[in-house]
């Protein structure tokens, strides 16, 4: 049995993924749009991994005889400027996805509740993960800047930088 408010806590943490996974569709067309495939490959992939922590968290809920909240989501955005624009929204989405998980693993423990509490580290695992990519990439555009070149063989290369993350 799960307390209440770990209940709705992780039902919160729902939301965020899937807000997450609709927030990278949405930059994965952008990408598409202007004609930055490997970008586009890129978010298309991401937003797949966080309708996926989204399900690992429905299931778990449920599995436990709680019941999921299936959430009506934010609206995303969807104009950017720039590749830097879009890298820099996925930062702080992360950093926004992190927070709550932290948020979770602080209430688990103020409840004793070690099993969530173990549930919970794979996502601290992942959070730690995704950030450190985000923040590799956006260490990239510090050299690119707008040239034309470097974005043209960033967007060829960003392949290789996501697998190097597994
Ligand atoms: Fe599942 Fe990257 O938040």
């Amino acid at each position: 049995m799960i307390s209440k408010t770990i209940v709705e806590a992780l039902n919160s943490q729902i939301k965020l993924e899937a807000n997450a996974s609709m927030q990278y569709l949405s930059m994965a067309s952008w990408a598409e749009i202007n004609g930055f495939n490997g970008v586009a490959n890129f978010f298309f992939g991401q937003s797949e991994e966080e309708r996926m922590h989204m399900i690992k968290l429905v299931k778990f809920i449920n599995e436990r005889g709680e019941k999921a909240v299936i959430p009506a989501l934010d609206k995303s955005k969807s104009e950017f400027d720039s590749l830097q624009d879009i890298f820099t929204t996925f930062l702080e989405s992360e950093e926004t996805v992190t927070n709550n998980v932290n948020k979770i693993v602080f209430q688990c423990l103020e409840a004793k509740d070690y099993t969530v509490h173990n549930f919970m580290q794979w996502y601290v695992s992942e959070q730690a993960e995704e950030e450190a990519l985000a923040r590799t990439i956006l260490d990239k555009f510090k050299i690119i800047g707008s040239d034309k070149g470097g974005l043209y063989l960033f967007d060829r290369d960003i392949e290789n930088i996501a697998v190097n993350k597994e």
